[in-house]
């Protein structure tokens, strides 16, 4: 959620600037602005809307000419998106960009205003600024020790000081901010994708760790002003992992890369043909024993997390409770220190996400994280980490990292159930194996585009429509509704398909679409008695079934076969399809698929 870049070095820094925020986007985009120091003053230029409208401004008034300064793509939180709000904030002395939420912005502005000042935006991120300039006599470091020892709640800032003109400063706490060094240049961004063309180097700040970026070099200090020595990190995908690559969007790249994705996520965890997560530092023996298991995430990696709790109570018996995360941390969670807490995260920073690991650590209940940003919040608190290996998610539209959450979950449910005597080794091999196949599956069922867009011509028109399915298919369905709504602002609903009696089929009417997800043999007869019944109130149902099952083929309007493998896994085989009918009733319609309206991928504020 916001978007921080930072350039110190030779090259023209607003262009890099503008080139790194263009790989940002992701985390906000309803303003962009940038600071460059220019003839010894900080030159602003900012502006609502998307990066290119900052750019096309710069374009007729001109950019700011330099070599060392800060930019902000925005995702608005305190006040709208406008010119007046967007980042970076300040004044001559001072200018900062923000990710995060200052929770005591309120005081410190009636305070700033006692003491002379104005304020011109709506933001908390001014409050900062000007808190920055009513502590600086001389000292960066001391006057931002003493502006984060008042402020409260989440922040990366990248910061200006007039009187500095070589040198950027940063400091974090809860939102992400790495150091990219380069040579004889160097970085600030929010995530690796912003400086991968430049370097793979970085450092993870920890909170409240202060960087002092120079174009030769760069000094980390704590909060007593002593020096921190900091191990390099190196990123280990390359420039072509953030780019698309060919693709219209980035959204279809990354349903395509699902096979590799998996197959890089699972390989190194499967030996002679049982899953092993020795790599990874985790006591599988010590596991199984945990009298319950809690799933934990937001948005689609809670849908992955449903995926787990179907796969691990059926072939571990082993009770999971799943739960979104914004509602777990506030429900006095009956969690306890012999508990297992999972959390899945793509970004590794949702806040909620976050709080809710840290509940459970001061409670003492094991906690183990599902991520994919290696170094990440939740990735460093974490008692155990296992990483997904999507490489970098930019779509908001989260799709390979679903693939990867749910292998994950897959591998972990099998090792239990086998542990647990749940299930022989024998079975335990036979779907470790299954699984081990779901990259070439994933592949064919990515042929099924062309008839995803014909479903997708089909639903484009609607105003409303429905998901519905049982068991794991209804755990389907909700990602599939989720991806749907998200990029084509259609309105959709999942519902358990048993359940729609209950009061939703009175929403049916001639003509509403309903997509039905039935690939569970034993519940295939259930599923088609519910289509019956929205068939017979006007619906058009698209079907999608697998391969091997039965249905007349007058059960629905629309059938969409999928190669049949363990009904257990065919989460995994119905997953793409769905989200490639998501994918071309967003095109269809002419819509931002990548940047989707008023959401943003890492959400890192309450
Ligand atoms: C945002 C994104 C979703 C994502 C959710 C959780 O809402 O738009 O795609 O599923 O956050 O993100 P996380 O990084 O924790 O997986």
């Amino acid at each position: 959620m916001c978007g921080i870049v930072g350039y110190i070095g030779d090259r023209d820094c607003a262009d890099v600037l503008v080139d790194a925020l263009s790989k940002l986007e992701y985390r906000g985009y309803d303003s962009a602005g940038i600071a460059v120091f220019d003839k010894g003053t900080i030159k602003v230029e900012k502006c609502k809307g998307r990066l290119i409208n900052l750019v096309n401004k710069m374009e007729l008034e001109g950019k700011p000419n330099g070599h060392c300064g800060i930019g902000h793509t925005r995702w608005a939180t305190h006040g709208e998106p406008s010119d007046i709000n967007s980042h970076p904030h300040g004044n001559k002395r001072v200018s900062i960009v923000h990710n995060g939420i200052i929770e005591n912005y309120k005081q410190i502005k009636d305070f700033l205003i006692g003491e002379g000042y104005s304020f011109v935006s709506e933001t908390d991120t001014e409050t900062v600024a000007k808190l920055l300039d009513y502590y600086y006599v001389d000292d960066p470091i001391d006057t931002i020790i003493k502006v984060i020892s008042e402020i409260k709640g989440s922040y990366a800032l990248g910061i200006m000081f007039r009187d500095y003109p070589d040198r950027i400063f940063a400091v974090r706490k809860e939102s992400p901010l790495i150091v990219g060094v380069g040579e004889n240049e160097n970085f600030l961004a929010s995530d690796v994708p912003a400086i991968i063309k430049y370097t793979r180097d970085y450092y993870l700040l920890e909170a409240d760790e202060i960087a002092v970026v120079k174009k030769d070099g760069v000094s980390i200090y704590n909060t007593h002003k002593e020096p921190v020595k900091k191990e390099i990190n190196t990123a280990d995908w390359d420039v072509d992992a953030a780019e698309k690559g060919g693709y219209e969007h980035f959204m279809l790249k990354e349903i395509y890369e699902q096979p590799s994705a998996v197959r890089d996520t699972i390989s190194h965890r499967i030996t002679d043909g049982m899953p092993d997560f020795s790599n990874d530092g985790i006591d599988m023996e010590q596991l199984k024993k945990y009298r319950q298991i809690f799933i934990v995430g937001c948005g689609t990696a809670m849908h992955a997390g449903m995926v787990g709790q179907y796969v691990i109570e059926k072939l571990a018996r082993i009770p999971v409770i799943v739960d979104i995360a914004s509602e777990f941390r506030y429900r006095d969670p009956l969690i306890t220190d012999k508990d297992l807490l999972i959390v899945i995260s793509q970004s590794g920073e949702t806040a909620d996400t976050l709080a809710v690991l840290r509940l459970a650590k001061e409670v003492n209940a094991a906690t183990m994280a599902i991520v994919n940003v290696v170094g990440s919040s939740i990735a460093r608190e974490a008692d155990m980490v296992v990483y997904t290996h999507a490489g970098p998610e930019i779509s908001v539209a989260s799709t390979k990292a679903y693939m990867v959450q749910i292998s994950v979950m897959y591998l972990l449910a099998f090792e239990l159930a086998y542990l647990n005597g749940a299930i022989s080794e024998e079975m335990c091999r036979k779907l470790t194996e299954e699984l081990k196949s779901m990259p070439d599956i994933i592949k064919e069922t990515l042929e099924l585009k062309d008839t995803c867009s014909y479903v997708a011509s089909k639903l484009m028109n609607a105003e409303s429509l429905l998901y519905i399915g049982r068991g794991l298919d209804y755990a389907l369905s909700m990602e599939g509704s989720l991806k749907l709504k998200e990029i084509s602002y259609i309105h959709s609903e999942s519902y358990a398909a048993g359940e729609l009696k209950h009061g939703t089929i009175s929403l049916i009417t001639d003509g509403m679409p309903v997509i039905a997800v039935a690939t569970q043999k034993k519940l295939i007869e259930k599923t088609i008695s519910n289509i019956k019944e929205v068939k017979a109130r006007g619906a058009r149902v698209v079907l999608i079934c697998a391969d091997g099952v039965e249905v007349g083929e007058d059960v629905a309007d629309y059938i969409i076969r999928l190669p049949q493998v363990d009904e257990q896994l065919m989460p995994m085989v119905a997953a793409a399809p769905l989200q490639l009918i998501a994918y071309y009733t967003s095109v269809l319609k002419g819509n931002d698929v990548d940047k989707p309206r008023n959401l943003a991928k890492s959400v890192t504020v309450e």
